[in-house]
């Protein structure tokens, strides 16, 4: 079997910003709006008023400031509250597919790379902008790679279950070098309007290049040492628009076709699966877990990365041993972990070990550990 190294990782960041305070100001006029216009219906207890959101409860629950958006006027507009993304003919590039572009040649140069050295590109994040064809061959194409690519949808773990589909094929000799690239817009299916969730998300795309250890002349090299993938099914994060929907028009445009969340369950069942994912694969390397310099986990909520490495470790990590960047990007999904790995690597000395992991929807956790080269 090849071995397999990550040579290059790229990020996309949208040249949008909201900061909590931006956010609140739009959120709470909608409620306030909302609540003038219903006084009577409030009044007579035929309708629930809306309470407002809070910066400071955000920055307590969550650990997040700002989000990146690809579009913020539409957002931040308490009549409208979704982003203005305009449809684009057939004849040019899809947004995902320009995000994507942008990324991989970024990881593309770290790495030392042509389309020519590249054999297949998988576009893995949570929402795809359609069912086909694959973003994935638009970016292929886009980017003059022979070969093949698909589209897969793991939520917040499909960067690292790309990963794992991408060595499955540079091990068993299927292809050189894979992209895998993670655009995601979840300001697009984020429910603006929901207290409980309207501040966790942000759009990014990252893109991660797998090559064959002997092939690879990056100076930016990682091996994979161990790897590990879980799923199992829960309704507690869940996202029932599709194209089933259309068969029944009584559903169309409710809240349950957007993101949500039972975010309480979520943050205690997840914590502890994900601990013992990292504790698994790392034992899985052969390794302590005092050897591991790093971890670059989901970037979700702070609170939660805060607990399961204090579960692994019996102390609290540093900020250098957990980077955090859903300060300032919020949850981007499956970019999250990647953004974390891509901008938190270049310090490691040879030989550092560290850990990506992924958790979210499915429930599905991805965890990698790898060996800087
Ligand atoms: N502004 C002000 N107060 C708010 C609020 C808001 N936007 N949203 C909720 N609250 C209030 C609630 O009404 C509740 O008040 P009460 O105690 O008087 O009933 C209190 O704050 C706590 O609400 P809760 O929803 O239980 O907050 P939480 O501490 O669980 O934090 C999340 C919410 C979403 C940040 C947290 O649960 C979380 O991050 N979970 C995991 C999410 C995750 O990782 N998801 C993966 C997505 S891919």
């Amino acid at each position: 079997m090849n071995q397999v190294v990550i040579s290059g990782t790229g990020l996309y960041t949208p040249p949008y910003s909201i900061s909590n305070h931006e956010l609140i100001t739009c959120f709470n006029q909608y409620v306030n709006q909302f609540n003038a216009d219903n006084a009577s219906a409030i009044a007579a207890g035929e309708v629930v008023a809306l309470v407002e959101s809070s910066v400071e409860f955000i920055e307590k629950a969550s650990g997040i400031k700002s989000r990146h958006v690809v579009e913020k006027n539409g957002i931040l507009d308490p009549l409208r509250m979704v982003p203005h993304i305009p449809e684009r003919p057939d004849d040019q590039p899809s947004i995902m597919c320009e995000m994507a572009v942008n990324a991989a040649h970024q990881a593309m140069e770290r790495a030392g790379r042509t389309a020519q050295d590249i054999d297949a590109v998988i576009v893995a994040c949570s929402n795809l902008q359609r069912p086909y064809p694959a973003i994935a061959v638009e970016v292929q194409g886009a980017l003059g790679i022979e070969g093949y690519g698909f589209d897969m949808n793991v939520a917040c773990s499909s960067a690292t279950f790309g990963i794992q589909a991408a060595m499955s094929a540079i091990q068993s000799g299927q292809a050189r070098a894979v992209l895998v690239i993670n655009p995601e817009i979840t300001s697009g299916h984020l429910n603006w309007r929901d207290r409980d969730s309207h501040f966790i998300f942000g759009d990014a795309c990252t893109a991660i290049l797998l090559e064959r250890a002997d092939m690879a002349t990056s100076p930016h090299q990682f091996e994979i040492v161990a790897m590990k993938l879980k799923t199992q099914f829960s309704n507690n994060i869940r996202n029932n628009f599709g194209f089933l929907n259309r068969a029944d028009t009584s559903g169309i445009g409710k809240p349950d076709k957007l993101f949500r969340q039972q975010g309480r369950k979520v943050f205690k069942e997840v914590c502890p699966m994900a601990a013992a994912m990292i504790t698994g694969t790392v034992k899985q390397a052969d390794l302590q877990i005092e050897q591991i310099q790093r971890f670059w986990l989901h970037q979700a909520n702070l609170n939660m990365n805060l607990l399961i490495t204090r579960n692994i470790l019996g102390r609290d990590a540093t900020p250098s041993e957990s980077p955090t960047i859903l300060d300032t990007y919020a949850n981007t999904s499956s970019a999250g972990s990647i953004i974390a790995f891509h901008q938190h690597q270049d310090d490691l000395a040879q030989g550092a070990h560290g850990v990506i992991c992924s958790f979210g929807a499915g429930y599905s956790i991805g965890c990698v550990v790898v060996k800087k080269i």
